[in-house]
């Protein structure tokens, strides 16, 4: 009798372990199944409409100096599933509600010989899956270092893939289109020569990582709430189609310093046969944590000029003098030193800068090159360059901060490390109370060159913690921030609003670094996007870079129209205007676009879309009746066909419309436009030519009959 009871048990035990364990999405679309394999290593499969998406992939961890890793040897001793319908409101963002909306399975596996418990948690939306590991608290399984992630994408077909090289230091890649069979062979074509590192295989590419299938399946693979863990890469093994995570190492090659009770960040497959639905999926942030930040009243969406485009052309410099007097900080006597005569952040053009923010209502004027180490720093790796606090003898803290308050215009600080985070962390308490004193609410923050302590790399989990660390101390003293150079962001901004942005791709700085692809803007919303805003610092007019500084032969490709429509295709809550004042002086035409732009959404509609090729987005700004279309063209011209049916069935309006002239061209012909004001009500339709590397821009405002008068309708 007992006998057989034990048999009975072991018989429901066997026949749970080969079970597979299935979650379907709300919408029964997408289908996840967890299937242990008969050695106990734990896999997952995912379908959309019936179709692969992820075929049987393995999960799993591989331990540092541990016999038994956390790879197979299982056995599955829980499984829960839950539903998840909440909707929260976002402090900044692409609209005014954001709905989760998730089916949800947990499978606790335990160990056999370890008794170890490894829990995989899925929540399967309508539009993806997001998956993660948890460690509970467990008395084998306490302090642990982890030698690499084993979580596999099986990829169903040799698809087209947008992707930059897996590099531990830089993002700041252009992208490369090609079938993922072609990663290997266009690699080192893929990494720019500029690039300060080297990737870390043949075949190793960073996410946000966006695929098309043949059969015209969108796929896109990222990760959300990375938070205390390493970045993740994904290595494709090309023969097989399979790519596997690759975590960033360490200074000793380790990839993780884990105590449970603890959990990996969550690891996303967005899938869809519309490429709009990837834009519009908000899996990202849904898998992140609500707000962390009680009072939220001092985070605000904020456009913004600044004493830079003309640094990065090379027409002024950061530093005050060519001359290196030491590098003791405090000590330098900058009144014995030979000025360069070409310093940027000088009282004079910082208060040029300061009247034109305030005569064409922009919220603030970001300085860089204001504070003393920057001619120690150039072409050397040093530790101690940059103490945040002490201005070069002809930048005026207190007098600009005055100027600036009477103008109505906030100064923005720049933090650049040097790649120094240990000298940063030193500093930071006084950087920032140096800020508050000095009416500054808003950073933006550097890490460029090698990451100092030697060794360690921009995107592992020391360094990550580092850039954690900054944002939180930030919040505490109501400082908002802006990091290049950072990690990759997984959606955190959600957790820490006051992480108004990121750079952590290649920006428009390139354009005059020799320049970028005309393409570029159409692909960034797909990738690097995907985890929060990027400071794109577009607005650029002048595309002829010599006409800046003469030494420079870089062009701008894209037309000025494209760099207007950019205000709305790339989202962000912290705009910039990039170029400089007499360019913008030249085209104040357009510029107005610029000036009327909304940062901040009540919705977004995604009109079209096509990786690399085009998109078109129209949002409604918040709590106003006005909406703002943009469509950015990559290389081929086209038209393009919209309708306004997301406009209020019960208004009219005035859309002026700026657009790529006929003749436009990125490269012969830029600056080529027209702008035209018709009466639009729901009911209208555009068709509208967008020139090669061109586009379209539109304000639409609710018109009285009188300001209607004399208009034409569209
Ligand atoms: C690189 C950043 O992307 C750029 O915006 C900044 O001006 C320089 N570093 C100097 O900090
Ligand atoms: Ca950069």
């Amino acid at each position: 009798m007992i006998r057989s009871f034990f048999f009975l048990v072991l018989l429901l035990i066997f026949a749970i372990a080969v079970r597979a364990q299935q979650l379907q999405s709300p919408n029964d679309q997408l289908i996840m199944s967890f299937v242990l394999q008969a050695d106990g290593t734990p896999t997952y499969q995912l379908n959309y409409k019936g179709q692969a998406v992820i075929k049987p992939s393995k999960l799993g961890l591989h331990l540092k100096n541990d016999a038994k890793s956390l790879l197979d040897g299982f056995s599955i001793t829980n499984t829960q599933t839950t539903s998840h319908d909440s909707s929260w409101e976002p402090v900044w963002g692409e609209e005014k509600i954001i709905r989760n909306h998730y089916n949800e399975l947990a499978v606790t596996l335990t160990q056999n010989g370890t008794n170890r418990q490894l829990i995989i948690r899925f929540r399967l939306f309508d539009e993806g899956l997001g998956f993660r590991y948890e460690f509970p608290a467990q008395p084998n399984l306490v302090y642990f270092v982890i030698k690499e992630e084993r979580t596999q994408f099986a990829m169903a077909g040799n698809h087209t893939a947008f992707w930059i090289a897996g590099d531990y230091d830089t993002q700041e890649y252009d992208y490369t289109t090609s079938k993922l069979t072609e990663i290997r062979g266009l690699m080192k074509s893929a990494i720019q020569p500029n690039a300060s590192q080297t990737p870390f295989s043949d075949t190793g590419v960073q996410t946000a990582l966006m695929m098309k299938t043949d059969a015209g399946l969108y796929i896109n693979i990222h990760e959300a709430a990375l938070i205390n863990y390493s970045c993740m890469h994904l290595n494709l093994d090309d023969k097989n189609l399979v790519f596997e995570s690759w975590l960033t190492p360490d200074a000793l090659g380790d990839k993780g310093y884990m105590q449970a009770p603890t959990q990996s960040p969550w690891r996303t497959i967005m899938v869809s046969d519309d490429a709009r639905t990837i834009l519009a999926s908000r899996i990202t942030y849904n898998l992140n944590e609500p707000s962390k930040i009680e009072d939220t009243s001092w985070i605000k969406p904020t456009k913004y000029v600044g004493v830079w485009w003309e640094m990065i052309t090379g027409k002024s410099s950061w530093a005050y003098t060519n001359e290196v007097p030491s590098v003791q900080l405090g000590k330098t006597d900058f009144t014995k030193v030979k000025p360069n005569g070409i310093h940027g952040a000088n009282n004079a053009n910082v208060k040029k800068f300061i009247d034109f923010a305030a005569q064409h209502g922009f919220d603030g004027v970001l300085v860089e090159g204001w504070n003393i180490g920057w001619e120690d720093w150039f072409g050397n790796s040093k530790d101690y360059v940059f103490d945040f606090v002490t201005p070069y003898p002809d930048f005026n803290v207190t007098e600009l901060r005055d100027y600036a308050k009477a103008k109505g215009v906030k100064l923005i600080m720049h933090h650049e490390t040097s790649g120094s985070t240990r000298n940063y962390e030193r500093h930071l308490d006084k950087a920032f109370q140096f800020m508050k004193a000095n009416n500054y609410d808003a950073v933006k923050t550097g890490y460029v060159g090698s990451i100092l302590p030697k060794g360690f790399y921009h995107y592992d989990q020391w360094t990550n913690n580092h850039y954690q660390h900054v944002v939180e101390k930030a919040a505490e003293y109501k400082i908002m921030v802006n990091a290049h150079e950072a990690v990759r962001p997984t959606g955190i901004a959600r957790t820490w609003p006051n992480m108004i942005g990121n750079e952590s791709a290649r920006g428009t700085e390139f354009q005059a670094f020799g320049g970028s692809k005309p393409n570029h803007v159409t692909i960034l919303p797909f990738t690097r996007l995907i985890g929060g805003p990027m400071d794109y610092t577009p607005g650029v007019f002048e595309m002829d870079i010599s006409k800046i500084n003469p030494n420079n032969n870089s062009h701008v490709n894209s037309t000025l129209v494209n760099q207007l429509a950019l205000y709305v295709t790339m989202y962000s809550p912290l705009q910039m205007a990039a170029d400089l004042p007499e360019n913008y002086n030249r085209f104040l035409d357009a510029f107005q676009f610029i000036k009327d732009v909304a940062l901040d959404w009540d919705v977004s509609k995604y009109l079209e879309a096509e990786p690399g090729q085009y998109l078109t987005i129209a949002r409604k700004a918040k709590g106003k009746s006005s909406w703002f279309v943009g469509n950015v063209n990559g290389e081929t011209p086209r038209t393009s066909t919209i309708a306004f049916d997301f406009l209020d069935a019960t208004k009219t309006y005035i859309a002026t419309i700026y657009a790529d002239a006929k003749d436009a061209h990125y490269k012969i012909n830029p600056q080529a436009y027209t702008i035209r004001k018709v009466v639009v009500t729901n009911k209208s339709k555009l068709t509208q030519l967008s020139a090669a590397g061109g586009g379209y821009a539109i304000s639409i405002v609710e018109a009285t009959k009188e300001k209607i008068k004399g208009l034409k309708k569209l």
